[in-house]
């Protein structure tokens, strides 16, 4: 797709490998990242858990010079790509526990969000995950996961094989518990809701995409 700030984040990466440049095409061409850019916070600090090769977030960085980012993943290589990547943006990406950095800077986050990360996740961290977000944010903060819907099948389905394929036979996708833990949004929202966050919406943003993308988000009253 076309975005003006497609190139920008691009040229960022110009110096990377070629698997790393064609990962970031990749993830560029098949995400909604500008629906995603446009319900994120204009302003404040954003707490990003699995960043990869944090395109998102330099995205991010480039449409609102207000935003900042402390952005975790736990994989090295592609953490040393996007530090390459991100210039003089306010982006701290660091290795690792995301609550950890929090900690580190001795603040709250205005945000918390996860992209396509927590499907990696056994439903124990993944209830945790939405668990310590919750502690992690001020009242009036936003929780926003970015996962898929269970419908249309089709889409659901060729997700649930890419994502096995990229776990386990390609090994672009680093998991330490090993597991795909594909969770329909409708279960995210849920998990949202009991957790105490108010204004549950599930917003899908696949038109026009393979992938059943939708969006997850809870504020916290
Ligand atoms: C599909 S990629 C998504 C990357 C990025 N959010 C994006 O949308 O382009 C999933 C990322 O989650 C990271 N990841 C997996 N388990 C993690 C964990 N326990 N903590 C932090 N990151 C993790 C992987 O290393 C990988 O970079």
């Amino acid at each position: 797709m076309s975005h003006p700030l497609k190139d920008q984040v691009l040229t960022r990466f110009a110096g990377a490998s070629a698997r790393t440049k064609a990962h970031v095409r990749a993830r560029l061409a098949s995400v909604p990242w500008p629906a995603l850019l446009e319900r994120l916070p204009k302003s404040g600090l954003i707490a990003s858990l699995g960043c990869g090769h944090g395109a998102i977030e330099i995205a991010a960085a480039l449409d609102s010079a207000s935003r900042q980012f402390v952005a975790c993943d736990i994989d090295d290589a592609k953490l040393t790509q996007a530090r390459n990547a991100q210039g003089s943006l306010p982006i701290q990406f660091c290795s690792g526990d995301l609550w950890q950095a929090l900690a580190t800077r001795n603040t709250r986050a205005d945000a918390v969000m996860a992209i396509d990360v927590l499907y990696l996740f056994d439903t124990a961290a993944q209830i945790r995950f939405v668990n310590q977000a919750w502690q992690h944010l001020p009242p009036g903060g936003r929780l926003l996961i970015k996962e898929m819907a269970a419908t249309p099948r089709w889409k659901w389905g060729w997700n649930r094989l890419q994502e096995w394929l990229a776990c386990h036979v390609l090994r672009i996708t680093a998991s330490v518990e090993g597991v795909v833990g594909l969770r329909p949004t409708s279960w995210w929202a849920e998990v949202l809701a009991r957790e105490g966050f108010a204004a549950v919406r599930i917003q899908p943003l696949d038109a026009g995409y393979f992938h059943p993308h939708a969006l997850v988000t809870g504020v916290k009253p």
